[in-house]
């Protein structure tokens, strides 16, 4: 709820002094610049680290700029500052035979973006902006992390067997070809020329598709399935050609998918929800026998997930017969949709956090409509209901956002400042002090706060409360569109 994120600049130094490295000569020019390490929360999970030498401001400097991830996860963090180490060496070693004028001065970026975020994998397309002088190139890397087995996942690593690889190799080498005629025929040649310029370039098609780890380094998939290869240039073809990429369609090329992988690409995740359409009225949560205007109870919340812990924070409450309500993130739904339909189907309510927590209060009418309704149908479409409850990020409201919501704003009447103090003892011992029929705040995005709950469920059922659902708090009392409630009255 009240997660923001946090800039920690500098948490590397400048490294080196450029008065005093000056008169070391130009043995290692890098060493010449100051090099600056940054990071930054993008998630709770995920944080951006940055090496940067030279700034857009300095004129006339080789510069390098590269982003990379660093995760919870060891095993991810190794190769991901390997595979920077490696980009960052070969910057050191071109600066070293260019001079500094502007013509042959060498830039160098490296980005990423989160393209695949579940309880199964992990994974970024990284892209690679490499420039000297007057001269580019950018070149993408798809790492995509598989976080059971604990690896990197090679293209060639999703197929059943080497020769269902060569099959979508072939696909691929078909389209290819396609693309690259299709760029032909609009090229100012003659017939002849064209021809010979055909058929100069088989070799280098062959090459640059074939069933090698080195040519698939980069690809992207969208929400319908559809796969997307990027070529580097003068992969397939000559400069000219640009950067090529071609697309598969999953009817084409799922057959030779690895079981395993189907959810990655969502082929089999948009199937599995579909078949679970029937059943809904079954999955649909029970009513419940408790009355909360006879018996104690307390609505536990759960806010910004699904995130990578919400899996275990389900096996807790199933184990311990204890039901809540998570108020998620659209876009955090839209990536998790396993996690978010299990979620429902054990019986807990699902609220809206809005798409991507910004506070409401500073948004537009138009901005509000968005954050708000592309949540509800995100999670419609996945689990069947559009959420009935609404919890602003931050708790943060007006007029504008209570007349958008149309739902009623749940808010809390405890906070145990889980996304402050990172501590299970600590936090269990503040939620343990719920009130009868109050609602209590935190967030599954917390491995904190996760690790905190069997003690705080033992300890409210101790206490004779029931652990019950935003619904079944107010089951027998009205729940008016725009107006606030942190407790059952
Ligand atoms: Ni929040």
């Amino acid at each position: 709820m009240k997660k923001t994120l946090i800039t920690l600049l500098l948490i590397g130094s400048v490294i080196g002094c450029k008065n005093a490295n000056n008169q070391q000569g130009t043995e290692n020019s890098v060493e010449e610049t100051s090099v600056i390490q940054s990071s930054e929360n993008i998630t709770d999970s995920i944080q951006v680290k940055t090496i940067q030498v030279g700034s857009e401001g300095e004129e006339i400097k080789n510069r390098f700029h590269g982003s990379y991830p660093n995760t919870v996860y060891d095993f991810i963090n190794k190769e991901e500052e390997k595979f920077i180490q490696t980009y960052y060496d070969e910057f050191k070693e071109v600066s070293k035979n260019h001079g500094e004028d502007a013509v042959s001065r060498v830039s160098f970026g490296q980005h990423f973006e989160v393209v695949e975020q579940s309880n199964r994998f992990l994974g970024f397309l990284i892209e690679r902006y490499t420039s000297y002088g007057n001269n580019y190139d950018v070149q993408y890397f798809t790492h995509i992390y598989d976080l059971e087995s604990k690896q990197l996942i090679k293209f060639s690593d999703l197929f059943s067997s080497e020769n269902e690889f060569k099959n979508v190799v072939k696909l691929i080498r078909n389209k290819t070809e396609v693309v690259l005629k299709d760029q032909l025929k609009t090229m100012d040649l003659i017939e002849d020329d064209r021809k010979a310029m055909w058929s100069n370039m088989q070799e280098q098609i062959e090459e640059g598709t074939a069933a090698d780890e080195k040519n698939y380094h980069a690809f992207s998939w969208d929400d319908s399935g559809n796969l997307t290869i990027y070529f580097d240039k003068y992969q397939v073809a000559s400069g000219n050609f640009g950067n090529i990429e071609v697309t598969l369609t999953p009817e084409e090329y799922k057959n030779f998918v690895l079981n395993k992988y189907q959810e990655l690409f969502h082929i089999k995740i948009e199937e599995a929800v579909t078949s679970e359409e029937d059943d809904l009225t079954q999955t649909t949560p029970i009513e419940s026998e408790v009355d909360c205007g006879e018996v104690p109870c307390v609505a536990l919340t759960f806010d910004d997930g699904p995130s990578v812990y919400t899996n275990q924070l389900l096996d807790i409450l199933k184990e311990n017969d204890a039901k809540a309500t998570f108020f998620v993130l659209g876009k955090s739904a839209k990536v998790q949709k396993n996690t978010l339909l299990r979620t429902f189907q054990e019986g807990h309510q699902i609220g809206n956090h809005s798409w991507e927590h910004k506070d409401l209060k500073k948004l537009s009418k138009a901005d509000i409509e968005t954050q708000i309704n592309e949540t509800n149908q995100t999670i419609k479409s996945i689990t069947g209901k559009a959420p009935n409850v609404l919890r602003p990020p931050y708790g943060s409201f007006n007029n504008l956002v209570k007349e958008v919501a149309n739902m009623p704003i749940i808010l809390w009447n405890l906070d145990p400042l889980d996304w402050k103090d990172r501590d299970a003892t600590l936090v269990a011992q503040r939620m343990s002090e719920a009130q009868p029929n109050g609602i209590v705040l935190a967030h599954d995005i917390h491995k904190s706060t996760v690790e905190a709950m069997p003690k705080v469920i033992s300890a409210l059922k101790k206490k004779g409360y029931h652990l019950v659902t935003i619904d079944e708090l107010f089951a027998g009392k009205s729940l008016n569109s725009g107006q606030t409630y942190n407790k059952r009255k």
